[in-house]
């Protein structure tokens, strides 16, 4: 037996174009997410292309990164990048004073990280320098980066291999500065905001420049942070392209216990359910995020959302490293998670998982020679047909696998998780109107779901394909010794007699159809 569930997607109520930049990346010199997840050099034993691992550029081709943030995280406010280019035995050591002390050889700089990204075909995002760094540090950096013409530091790119600018669009003024970031307040903040945004769009009036926002609650940063720092930039909006904010889906807030998400493996169905109905306190930021952007733009700038860091981050995570094995949960968690930023494609514009590779939400996790892949890295995999698309409304009728709860610490008192749904869905049509993708998550711990999927406003659905994400149980995952326990399955899906489609989704599994519209 089944439980049963609809989906009703309303082709004619859109709810904006899915930024292929939804579905980033984040690389950091933060235990070994760049030496040696990315970096190994031209004379490792690795197999590499000019120093780069081969299996994870292979890995994030495949997937079709969009683009990748570096150098932090909380690193890039104590990054000088002068120290990353030039010849590579010259350039000096730096201990890193964040994550575990180690030295950053500095090997991986500003022109390796930018062909990194250029083998992989993605758009580079730089974090600036604002805790230990200064405006003219950071233009320097972006006349290094982007100037046409000849100047002192075009000159020194040139002589470091490339003539031709960069182009590098995606600028942040700072990383998480209401802490690492200089344990700014948001008043403070926002005037050294607009110092850095003044003089950087002055040199480059093409770059989106990315303010440092704040969802979390006191002691870490003031709980009012966007709003102060929205009211600080009152008649200065048009500076402000993007405002970030950061969700780590933390276990560790119940000190001495396993938290109420419980290990990275070693976990609960009550654990996992959890987890997954958090995703709503991550949603109800969010708007409160665009009441406070709306309520300060009035009218006169679209700022999008940029959530560029997000993932869970469990009890038992391996500290400095931040190492996380990663199981079919965090392929669910993430299902939700990007169904969710389809839902609110008109404000999320961006987002940039905590970290791409060997670090917490990771997509691929190496050692020596080999690269396992993980659930996580399979949904984005299955999610890159959203790309570029537009979202539409879906209308969900689904069973609930969790009764409303109490607010946990993180959310504050101010509200209670409401019931979680077995079925949590988005879906999107493709630009010429002929193609209908719908990505479906079975929520529930133990029961498959008999899904009835029809479209209405726009079109007939015909036949198409089924990817699926599943496994025995929701703690299956990769490691060396058995990299495929959970891999997707591909099904084709035959034209639906009488224009509703009945698919079967298995219990704890993540589908992604992507189905021809017949007009
Ligand atoms: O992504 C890991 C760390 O978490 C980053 O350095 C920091 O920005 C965040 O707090």
């Amino acid at each position: 037996m089944a439980a049963k569930a609809t989906i009703t997607v309303r082709a004619d109520h859109p709810l904006g174009k899915i930024d292929r930049n939804v579905y980033g990346q984040f690389v950091e010199n933060l235990g070994e997410c760049v030496y040696p997840g990315v970096w190994v050099g031209e004379s490792s034993s690795v197999p590499n292309i000019e120093g780069f691992r081969r299996d994870v550029v292979e890995a994030f081709k495949d997937v079709k990164v969009p683009i990748i943030r570096w150098p932090g995280g909380c690193y890039a406010d104590y990054y000088h990048w002068q120290e990353g280019v030039g010849p590579r035995e010259q350039r000096p050591g730096r201990v890193n004073i964040w994550w575990g002390r180690g030295v950053d050889t500095n090997e991986f700089g500003t022109d390796e990280y930018l062909r990194f990204c250029s083998l992989v075909g993605a758009e580079p995002y730089l974090c600036l320098n604002v805790g230990t760094g200064t405006p003219e540090e950071a233009l320097a950096w972006l006349e290094y980066c982007n100037y046409e013409g000849d100047s002192t530091y075009a000159r020194m790119r040139a002589d470091n291999g490339h003539p031709e600018p960069y182009g590098v669009k995606y600028w942040s003024v700072g990383n998480e500065n209401y802490a690492c970031g200089g344990n700014f307040d948001p008043v403070d903040y926002a005037r050294q905001y607009r110092r850095f945004a003044l003089y950087l769009k002055r040199m480059d009036p093409a770059v989106k420049l990315i303010a440092c926002g704040f969802i979390g609650s006191a002691p870490l940063g003031a709980s009012d942070w966007n709003l102060r720092v929205m009211e600080t930039l009152e008649g200065y909006v048009g500076l402000v392209d993007y405002l970030s904010i950061h969700y780590f889906f933390r276990g560790s807030e119940v000190r001495g216990g396993a938290g109420p998400f419980g290990g990275a493996t070693d976990f609960t169905d009550e654990h996992y359910l959890n987890l997954l109905a958090d995703v709503q306190t991550l949603e109800h930021k969010i708007k409160q995020t665009i009441e406070v952007l709306d309520f300060f733009s009035n009218g006169t700038k679209d700022i999008g959302i940029a959530v560029d860091e997000w993932a869970a981050w469990y009890s038992d995570t391996r500290m400095p490293a931040l190492y996380q094995q990663n199981t079919l949960r965090e392929g669910m968690l993430a299902a939700a998670v990007f169904n969710l930023f389809n839902r609110y494609a008109k404000k999320v514009r961006m987002s940039n998982i905590a970290q791409s590779v060997n670090v917490l939400g990771t997509l691929c996790l190496t050692r020596g020679d080999r690269t396992v892949l993980t659930p996580t890295y399979h949904v984005y995999h299955m999610y890159r047909s959203h790309m570029e698309n537009t979202a539409v409304y879906a209308d969900v009728d689904s069973p609930i696998v969790r009764d409303p709860a109490p607010a946990r610490p993180s959310t504050g008192p101010e509200r209670e998780i409401s019931p979680l749904y077995a079925l949590d869905v988005s879906a999107s049509v493709s630009g010429d109107g002929g193609t209908l993708v719908v990505t479906l998550a079975n929520q529930s711990p133990d029961e498959d779901l008999e899904v009835e999927l029809s479209l209405t406003g726009g079109g007939e659905l015909a036949g198409g394909s089924a990817t699926v994400l599943t496994a025995d149980k929701i703690q299956a995952h990769n490691d060396f010794d058995h990299p495929d326990d959970v891999v997707p399955r591909g099904e084709t899906v035959n034209a639906p007699a009488g224009g509703t489609l009945t698919y079967r989704a298995p219990r704890h599994s993540i589908t992604s159809l992507v189905l021809e519209i017949r007009r």
